[in-house]
């Protein structure tokens, strides 16, 4: 795939480059501050927020460990069907753990109540949830999140980790996809 074809699937950058490395910075260090003292478990869920999960662990002056966990998602298609299965389970045990779920975006919530719920039984000493996206107007379901980096509209969104159909997790950017690919089947 060249260059152009994936900027092609973009009808609008949302957030550029250097706004969301801005805004991972100041997440970074407002996380550093809040666990100041403690040693810090980031649990990232896969594959979306791999991209978010490496450039804010760089920002934090707390002593961290990763972990990550793969849950289903969309498949091809761009909306929930409210199903969660977990696909890969956490290697460490999160007890008496402080852990921070990092994921790339909250659309209705689903995945990431079920997520929380499955975590907190597993009696950490603590659990927050880290998003760098949400789209408020999509939720379903109230998820408590700590940190948040953006707040978006109700858009199909692609680029910093985030896919249709497994694509375009490599656009430095976020931008809104081409909705003609959607309703292509692609
Ligand atoms: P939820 O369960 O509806 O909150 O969906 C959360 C998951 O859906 C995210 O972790 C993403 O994998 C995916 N998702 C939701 N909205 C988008 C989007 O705009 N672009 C790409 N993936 C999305
Ligand atoms: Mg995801």
């Amino acid at each position: 795939m060249s260059a152009t074809e994936l900027e092609r699937a973009v009808t609008e950058v949302l957030i550029e480059e250097e706004e969301l490395q801005r805004r991972i910075g100041e997440l970074g260090a407002e996380i550093s501050s809040d666990y100041e003292g403690r040693d810090l478990l980031l649990v990232g869920v896969l594959k979306g927020a791999v991209f978010f999960l490496a450039d804010l662990m760089r920002h934090l002056t707390v002593p961290c460990e990763i972990d990550f966990m793969a849950i289903s998602s969309y498949g091809a298609s761009t909306d929930s069907s409210g199903v969660v299965r977990i696909l890969k389970d956490l290697d460490i045990n999160i007890e008496g753990r402080d852990v921070l779920v990092v994921e790339d975006i909250i659309d209705s919530g689903l995945t990431l109540s079920y997520l929380v719920r499955n975590l907190e039984a597993r009696e950490p000493a603590s659990l927050e949830v880290c998003a760098l996206l949400t789209k408020p107007e999509r939720r379903e379901i109230d998820v408590p999140v700590r940190y948040t980096g953006f707040e978006i509209p109700n858009r199909f969104v692609i680029g910093y980790g985030l896919d249709f159909a497994e694509r375009y997790r490599n656009l430095p950017y976020v931008g809104v996809l081409d909705e003609s690919l959607v309703l292509g089947g692609a």
